[in-house]
């Protein structure tokens, strides 16, 4: 992407601030049947359990590409971030895994998403949460505060992963883990790349799988793996355009690109790391 960082962090705050207040998914409404708690559609679609949604309050939606609370292991006590939490879906699920002795942070950079998470951890009387405003490239978390960092769809959105791998590295006690959900790709079109539209949408942003987990061990984090890999298809892509795979998912923004262009180039992963000890 040739466009400077400040405009794609731009472009990207303001797309998530205008996706908290809409309903609905990508390519047109929700099925009829579930147009009522569409939350729970867009979810389930993410790889979360029914029985883990039957905690959550209307309202607490997904914009993430996969369930990173269920692959860590975290423990009781523990201190865990959120990178990009979005509307805190995450953060209500890992509350509970540690307990009323440990802590949960997130961090967003979207004052709308900020202020939606504050209101669905009121809702749901979560006391052990906290949600901060600012930016994964320079966190507002004191050096070694956590024992466990999770993100869900996020670090592919920033256009400096490098500063925001050291950071997660700065942040995490010695011995500390990851579980993150993110989008990597193979061999995107440069069009694609080009696109804001696309950016915005977690696809132009997803660097090389083994440029992901190359930046990850550059910052000094030990046992990088990938431990569950779904590719996108243009049905998974959310094209129901069904033969043609030509709709797009983004609101009509001028350079948008078809999902064929990046269908099967692209995956969710879900990639562990630890700071050594
Ligand atoms: C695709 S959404 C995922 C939200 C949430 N993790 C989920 O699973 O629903 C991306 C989120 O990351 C936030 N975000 C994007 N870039 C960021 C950055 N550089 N620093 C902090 N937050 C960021 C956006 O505001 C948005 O809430």
């Amino acid at each position: 992407m040739k466009k400077p960082e400040k405009e794609i962090k731009q472009a990207v705050k303001e797309h998530y601030g205008k996706a908290i207040s809409r309903k609905g998914c990508c390519c047109g409404p929700p099925p009829e049947e579930i147009a009522d708690r569409v939350e729970d559609y867009l979810a389930l679609a993410s790889g979360y359990t029914p029985d883990e949604l039957s905690v959550l309050p209307s309202g607490v939606t997904s914009f993430g590409c996969g369930n990173p609370v269920a692959l860590m292991s975290v423990k009781e006590g523990d201190v865990v971030l959120d990178l990009g939490s979005g509307a805190g879906l995450d953060l209500i699920l890992a509350s509970k895994k540690v307990g009323d002795r440990g802590r949960v942070i997130g961090l967003d950079m979207t004052p709308e998403m900020v202020e939606a998470c504050r209101k669905n951890l009121e809702k749901t009387g979560v006391a052990n949460a906290e949600v901060r405003q600012g930016e994964m490239e320079d966190m507002p978390v004191g050096d070694g505060e956590v024992d466990w960092i999770i993100s869900n769809c996020v670090i592919n959105l920033s256009p400096d992963k490098e500063k925001v791998f050291a950071e997660a590295y700065r942040v995490l006690k010695p011995g500390g883990q990851m579980m993150i959900s993110d989008i990597v790709s193979y061999n995107l079109p440069e069009d694609v790349r080009e696109s804001v539209s696309a950016w915005v949408g977690c696809i132009a942003g997803a660097v090389e799988e083994t440029d992901y987990l190359k930046m990850m061990r550059e910052a000094g984090f030990d046992d990088v793996k990938i431990v569950e890999k779904r590719t996108y298809s243009c049905a998974d892509l959310g094209d129901h355009s069904e033969s043609e795979c030509g709709c797009s998912c983004r609101e009509g923004m001028e350079d948008d690109v078809p999902v064929k262009s990046y269908a099967d180039k692209v995956a969710s992963v879900k990639v562990y790391a630890r700071k050594p000890l």
